[in-house]
């Protein structure tokens, strides 16, 4: 075989690498691992609690072998042997569970990768010519029976979660450019099993991260976005579980979320054998990406791992593995300041004796970052004008920015501001200079959302326009915080300026300068973070998180609506930056009237903020919100960076209940919240989780009461097994309690 002999080259150096770890480590978990068996061409790499393990079979194809729980290290695995195929309808590429496959041959399974070459040829078979590996880490080269597109596929592990983070970087070798016309980052493939659940969640504007559960039977199910970006109807993330236990925190299950900011696609396929696949990329919908000679395309990055503790386990898996290695400034981000945000206060009626007034009840609650949302810029009055011309609007700031930021500043909070710079309305100084910035078919009608066009991004012109007044932004005004919003998804995606060819690249050139100018940003101005928002939770994936520091999940801020958009919400990401801000009542979304204190609870699950409109406040709801504030910065920290505990679903029945327990296990927080009493019945009784046994906790009311008979402290194990009653009765009562270890 070909690949042997490449194979051999390497196996001294990793087998060394693997000792000197071994050696260096001493414990089993210590530290991620690489092997490469070269007796069987095996590859196996470990992390946190999990084995991955990958073969090349005779036919020099990648072959998934094992994903689950970390397996003793003296396991051996049997060399990988492609699978036979059932009949001659399906031949053996279709039931081989391959890491990596190309549109070629007999493939009618899902492909990671599809090209037309410029002769007309589209069969594309990738075989293995060879690998690398590092020390939690494994490239492996492959490349077509015969023209020269390479593709490598890359591995990463990581140590603490054994979460692995795949891409593909895809390579033109040959002398002519060609098409890519579907590409992955990768496929996962599952353990043979029969009794998987699909779980994911599916949305829409005020109404985002329903979580949808539902058995996989054979066939496709395509999660999915064709809007030019994440979307708030799918969400790039799935979990599967095996139907075993509905305990939230028992079961093996297998996860993985795209960090990919533009039209994405999850496909989750049952094939002829019920062996169960999952591809992730890029959507292939109405895609093409001429990739030129000599070229390189970079898959965007697909997460996966694996936890036998069930939903709950799994999310807090995923919770510790955004917070410690995707989130900017992981491990040690700062926690997230408590934030006041105009928008629903004012809308777009901003200037600056109103916000000055604003800001000034902001600070005497203890907030600690004041936000001027949308309205300060251009001719802004409505949503009708404005986007695109970033110059403070002179009537409503006479005197510029300046004394709004220092009078923040004197008051002892950080400034942010918001910005929406994708877009433009055509009622702009900008658009009518540069009608042709945005995406168009030449001569057809440009669809408006909101009163509202996309600038195409994917131009340099563009990309450099917008960084560069971005840039000035933040260089001329001390501003801390930029609320990065995007307020409707793609129409007319056309690109006229550049070759009918390259026009399709607009999908994937688009997102990648979004990045860059984050990226660009954060670097000129470190000290500045940023929040993606797109009329809520419309672009949250792991892309667009590794460059920004919170985001906004949802424009409906109705306290019990958010207990279930909250709960969604954390199945995939975590509450360190899950904003939710406390706003009046009743709510403009459903009118419901709720208690400032329901209402501060509800936000206190996530990172705390305040969007009301305080100057309607009376004393009573001050001091209470002062109290509540001062509250939550002493269990912030549990909050945004322990373990998440869901014990009762706001989906299911009339109660709902987290609890938060911090990282050193020094506090825990529950929120426990009651929607409506019938027929009498006590709230029931509530018993934690992941406390230890042994230990003492004292316990403390944060809000309400708990029974009368409930011990100030005890031992975990009471906490745990016997549990403690709320006295909570009523239409939407809430409560908080936190224990404190002693
Ligand atoms: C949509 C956002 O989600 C809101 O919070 C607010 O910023 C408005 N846009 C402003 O136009």
């Amino acid at each position: 075989m070909r690949f042997v002999n490449s194979v051999r080259r390497t196996r001294d150096a990793v087998a060394l690498s693997a000792i000197i770890l071994i050696l260096l480590c001493g414990s089993q978990h210590a530290a991620a691992s690489v092997h490469f068996d070269k007796e069987t061409n095996v590859f196996r790499l470990d992390g946190g609690d999990i084995t991955y393990v990958i073969g090349l079979n005779r036919q020099g194809e990648v072959q998934t072998l094992y994903w689950g729980e970390r397996l003793p290290e003296n396991q051996q695995f049997p060399a990988a042997q492609a699978i036979s195929g059932l009949s001659s309808f399906e031949m053996p590429v279709n039931t081989t569970p391959q890491e990596y496959t190309g549109w070629g041959g007999a493939l009618y399974v899902e492909p990671d990768l599809k090209v037309t070459f410029p002769d007309g040829n589209r069969d594309l078979v990738l075989k293995y010519v060879s690998h690398t590996t590092g020390e939690d880490r494994i490239d492996i080269l492959l490349k077509d029976i015969s023209r020269d597109v390479y593709v490598t596929l890359q591995y990463q592990i990581d140590q603490q979660t054994g979460i692995l983070r795949r891409s593909a970087d895809i390579e033109n070798r040959t002398k002519q450019p060609f098409t890519i016309e579907q590409v992955a980052s990768g496929t996962w493939n599952l353990p043979r099993n029969t009794d998987y659940r699909l779980h994911y969640v599916t949305g829409r504007w005020a109404g985002e991260w329903s979580l949808q559960s539902q058995p996989i039977h054979g066939g496709k199910t395509v999660l999915e976005s064709r809007r030019g970006t994440t979307g708030a109807q799918n969400n790039p993330w799935f979990m599967i579980d095996q139907a075993a236990s509905d305990d939230q925190d028992q079961g093996r299950v297998w996860f993985g979320a795209l960090g990919w900011s533009g039209s994405w696609a999850i496909t989750v396929e049952q094939n002829a054998l019920q062996d169960v696949r999952i591809t992730g990329g890029p959507n292939s919908f109405d895609f093409a990406y001429l990739l030129k000679s000599g070229d390189h395309f970079q898959t965007p990055q697909f997460y996966g791992g694996f936890s036998d503790k069930g939903l709950g386990g799994t999310s807090r898996l995923l919770h510790r593995y955004e917070t410690d290695r995707i989130l900017p400034n992981s491990p040690s981000r700062k926690l997230r300041p408590v934030l006041y945000n105009s928008w629903e206060a004012t809308t777009f009626n901003v200037d600056e004796s109103g916000q000055m007034a604003l800001a000034e009840k902001a600070a005497s609650l203890g907030v600690e970052r004041f936000v001027m949302d949308d309205g300060w810029f251009g001719q802004r009055k409505t949503d009708h004008a404005g986007l695109g011309d970033w110059y403070v609007n002179p009537q409503k700031f006479p005197h510029g920015l300046k004394p709004l930021i220092d009078k923040v500043h004197a008051l002892h909070m950080d400034f942010g501001l918001w910005v929406e710079p994708e877009m433009v309305n055509p009622d702009s100084d900008l658009y009518r200079k540069h009608s042709d910035w945005v995406l168009n078919f030449a001569g057809r009608p440009r669809t408006e959302g909101r009163n509202q066009l996309i600038l195409n991004l994917a131009r340099p012109d563009v990309h450099d326009y917008v960084l560069q007044w971005l840039d000035k932004l933040l260089t001329d005004n001390d501003i801390s915080f930029i609320k990065w919003d995007y307020n409707r998804n793609w129409s007319e995606p056309g690109w006229p300026a550049v070759p009918v060819e390259q026009q399709k690249n607009i999908y994937i050139d688009f997102t990648r300068n979004v990045y860059d100018i984050l990226a660009q940003l954060r670097k000129r101005h470190p000290n500045v973070e940023f929040e993606s928002c797109s009329g809520g939770g419309g672009r949250v994936d792991l892309g667009i998180m590794a460059l920004t520091d919170e985001v906004w999940p949802s424009d409906n801020t109705d306290a019990y609506d958010r207990l279930v958009i909250q709960d969604g919400f954390t199945y995939a990401y975590t509450p360190g930056v899950m904003m939710a801000w406390v706003t009046d009542s009743p709510t403009w979304v459903n009118q419901r009237t709720l208690s400032l204190e329901y209402r501060f609870l509800s936000s206190m699950q996530g990172s705390l903020g305040i969007g009301a409109n305080l100057n309607k406040w009376s004393p009573e709801d001050i001091a209470l919100a002062k109290k509540m504030v001062a509250d939550y910065k002493s269990i912030r920290e549990t909050v945004q960076r322990g373990s998440l505990y869901r014990l009762r679903s706001p989906r299911e029945g009339e109660q709902s209940i987290t609890e938060s327990v911090s990282r050193d296990g020094q506090q825990a927080v529950v929120f426990a919240f009651l929607h409506s009493s019938t027929e009498n019945y006590p709230f029931p009784r509530v018993y934690m989780r992941g406390l230890d046994e042994n230990a003492t906790y004292a316990l403390r009311p944060l809000a309400g009461k708990v029974a009368s008979n409930t011990p100030t402290a005890a031992t975990g194990a009471y906490w745990m097994h016997r549990g403690v009653d709320l006295e909570l009765r009523g239409d939407f009562q809430a409560m908080g309690v936190i224990l404190q270890r002693k």
